[in-house]
């Protein structure tokens, strides 16, 4: 039985659920070890990082040490996470390195480094989460390239290491993957079952399950803002838009453009049929995190991929919308357009 940690959902500690393929998977990788860096990619809000403190606990149990360090953390305590063991040798980079908070990624290379030729053959597991935002995308390949490195040439021989990165830059992976240095996965918003766990868990008086599975397509975070915004649907469109600049992708589009975006926002497939001319579009729509390419669903999933084909959650075979609402405030984006910016397109 694996432990199961507690998470902040909703302004409250939940225990983590479900996604127990990923943590059978996570097991599997804990007995073997990672011969790369396995970076993780999928929709924002989707659950990695709920996943990567799960995943700590777990290797742990497996006798790893484990360095763990999310660089946007809110509170500066969940910036560095760290197994008791390592102390040490953390105290000890953080006492040598100048402002390590402010690069916390090479600093915890450093220490599992340290942490390699201090402790006698161990296990070690460097978890990292959303760092490429904090070291800039553009460096994206240098730090993964330095974990490869940590593994292939490692300062002094362990056991076994297992290095994890996750990311919801949609760049990342053409720049990641255009090298050998990393695995990539895809982690996708939680199953119907899962995601019923987490709404089983919010107080008061809620819309049927099958509403909210229609606009979050089971995004954990789409979920909270939705209870947050006391269920208006509206609001968090409009946040959404607001956050993505949807309505100045839109205004930024060419006609042929405009028109590829309006079909996919019924067959996000179009993306690829009309590759030739939406080759711009599709970058847009990635580099603002609005679609994901899903690629083979027997490949290198992280938990349950998403079905092959859900037309009412905007996934096709080769693209998906990251969440109903991602696609939501696109079409009243291209409908404000045809409507002359009317503002109450919005409302
Ligand atoms: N399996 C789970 N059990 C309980 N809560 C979860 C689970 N997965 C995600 N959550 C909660 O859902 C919210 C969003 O998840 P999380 O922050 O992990 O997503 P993320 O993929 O890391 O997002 P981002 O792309 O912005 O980094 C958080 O409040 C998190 O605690
Ligand atoms: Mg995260």
């Amino acid at each position: 039985m694996v432990r199961r940690v507690s998470t902040r959902f909703t302004g409250r500690e939940v225990e983590f659920v479900d996604r127990e393929t990923a943590l059978r998977q996570l097991d599997e990788l804990a007995d073997r070890g990672t011969r790369f860096p396995l970076v993780i990619y999928g929709p924002e809000g989707c659950g990695k990082t709920a996943l990567l403190r799960q995943a700590r606990a777990l290797l742990e149990d497996h006798g790893y040490h484990v360095v763990y360090v999310n660089p946007l953390a809110e509170r500066m305590e969940e910036i560095l996470e760290y197994t008791p063991s390592v102390r040490g040798v953390v105290e000890e980079v953080l006492r040598l390195v100048p402002e390590p908070y402010s690069r916390i990624v090479d600093v915890a290379i450093n220490i599992a480094g340290k942490a390699m030729r201090s402790l006698p053959r161990p296990k070690i597991a460097v978890l990292m989460d959303d760092i490429f935002q904090a070291v800039g995308t553009d460096k994206a390949e240098i730090y993964v390239k330095a974990l490869l490195n940590l593994i292939e040439w490692p300062p002094a021989d362990y056991e076994k290491a297992v290095v994890l990165v996750t990311s919801s830059e949609g760049v990342t992976r053409e720049r990641v993957g255009r090298h050998n240095w990393a695995v990539m996965y895809v982690m996708w918003n939680m199953p119907r079952d899962g995601f019923q766990q987490l709404y089983d868990l919010l107080p008061g008086p809620r819309p049927p399950i099958g509403d909210v599975w229609g606009w979050t397509g089971g995004n954990p975070r789409v979920l909270e803002r939705l209870h947050e915004a006391g269920w208006n649907g509206g609001v968090v469109v409009r946040v959404l838009a607001g956050e993505k600049g949807v309505v100045e992708l839109v205004g930024g589009l060419s006609g042929v453009e405009r028109e590829v975006l309006l079909q996919a926002l019924e067959d996000p497939d179009v993306l690829l049929g009309r590759y030739g001319e939406a080759a711009r579009l599709v970058g847009l729509l990635t580099e603002k995190n609005l679609i994901v390419r899903v690629w083979d669903r027997d490949l290198n999933w992280v938990d349950t991929p998403p079905p092959e084909r859900d037309p009412a959650l905007g996934i096709g075979r080769h693209y998906a919308w990251q969440t109903p609402m991602h696609r939501e405030a696109v079409r009243r984006a291209l409908m404000a357009w045809s409507n002359k910016w009317d503002a109450s397109t919005w409302r």
